[in-house]
């Protein structure tokens, strides 16, 4: 196992902003991750996982060890009368996989293709779009507890998962590294398209033409269409969640803004952080290298050498804005570090 010093992110965050971490490492299997554990603890420095940078914002360099997960492997662990389960390590690149087991003919993952990430950062945060999230398809998981190195499993109702959240963002933040990832999959096709986009996207179809692997390709359109591509561009997909208010409070902002955009549950309303933001005109601003996309108000951009203080520094602003014009509060869902 070796171990870098003074070793350049800019690579390993989609961001693609520079930053110095103190020591890096490539983890590859279980006793790499171990003994990156150690040489943190060893140290007595701070550790920091990361798969690929995809929800990440470094804002200066960090001081301690900056772990790469990168441990790789699939495979079909089991079978019943309607499901497969399959297994897969944390290392795994996520929208691979997607596509992998679309291959295979093991359903229920179509509408989370492109998302960019690992398949051991996804239950962190449940990762979610078109109408689906993680949570419908993972069975359990293995994770290494980082105060004494062992695996424990964890039912899918044990992660405690909700919108964009988990366990391992709350009570157990940063006691675990999700190790492996078990889903289980449908032997026959159970279509969500329910999703507005989606659908619309899919009018033109008849009900047979509508397979798993069209709602994947759909879906890879979509969001081809909205959402930047990291590799050419700088981003780390939506910056912030979509806030959820009292139903009352929404009616209270219907009255003044009456296009506004949220999606009521049974108490509360989710609110399109997207459309608060356009509604500040912060879309398609452009700064030096920082900017909001010009096809989405929830992304920003680094278009070339922006550092991450500099996009701190412009979502700090985009929040006044929205605060100020409407009373709602943004939250970041991008990590910064
Ligand atoms: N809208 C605007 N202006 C814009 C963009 C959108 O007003 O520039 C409005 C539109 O009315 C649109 C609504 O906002 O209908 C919602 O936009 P969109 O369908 O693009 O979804 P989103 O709420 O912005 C969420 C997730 C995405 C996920 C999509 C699709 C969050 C924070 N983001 O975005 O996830 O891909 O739904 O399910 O929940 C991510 O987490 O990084 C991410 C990209």
């Amino acid at each position: 196992m070796e171990i870098l010093d003074n070793f350049n992110l800019k690579d390993f965050n989609t961001f693609h902003v520079s930053a110095h971490a103190r020591y890096f490492v490539n983890a590859t299997g279980l006793d790499c991750l171990r003994e990156a554990l150690a040489f943190a603890s060893h140290k007595e420095i701070p550790f920091m996982l990361i798969g690929q940078g995809s929800n990440l914002l470094f804002k200066e360099d960090y001081p301690g060890l900056i772990i790469e997960i990168n441990v790789r492997g699939k495979e079909l662990i089991s079978e019943d009368e309607d499901f497969y389960y399959v297994k897969a390590r944390c290392g795994e690149n996520w929208h691979n996989f997607v596509q992998w087991s679309l291959e295979q003919n093991y359903y229920g993952m179509e509408n989370l293709s492109l998302i960019p990430g690992t398949v051991g950062a996804a239950p962190v945060q449940n990762i979610g779009a078109y109408g689906v999230e993680l949570c419908d398809v993972m069975v359990s998981l293995e994770a290494l507890e980082i105060a004494n190195g062992e695996l424990r499993t964890f039912t899918n109702e044990e992660c405690h998962f909700s919108y964009r959240n988990s366990v391992f963002k709350q009570e157990l933040k940063d006691q675990f590294i999700i190790y492996s990832v078990t889903f289980g999959l449908r032997k026959a096709p159970h279509l969500n398209t329910s999703y507005a986009a989606l659908a619309k996207a899919l009018e033109g179809y008849s009900a047979d033409e509508i397979t798993p692997q069209l709602v994947s390709k759909t879906v890879c359109e979509i969001r081809r269409s909205k959402l930047p591509n990291p590799k050419r561009l700088g981003n780390a997909g939506s910056f912030f969640w979509n806030p959820e208010i009292p139903l009352a409070e929404f009616s209270a902002l219907k009255k003044s803004y009456p296009d506004i955009v949220g999606y009521a549950n049974d108490k509360s309303v989710k609110l399109a952080a997207a459309w608060l933001i356009d509604q500040t005109g912060w879309k398609g601003y452009r700064e030096g290298d920082v900017g909001v996309h010009e096809d989405h108000a929830l992304v920003l951009v680094n278009y070339g050498q922006a550092t991450g203080a500099e996009l701190v520094d412009l979502s700090e602003r985009i929040q006044k804005s929205v605060k100020d014009k409407f009373g709602i509060v943004l939250t970041p869902e991008v990590r910064i570090i």
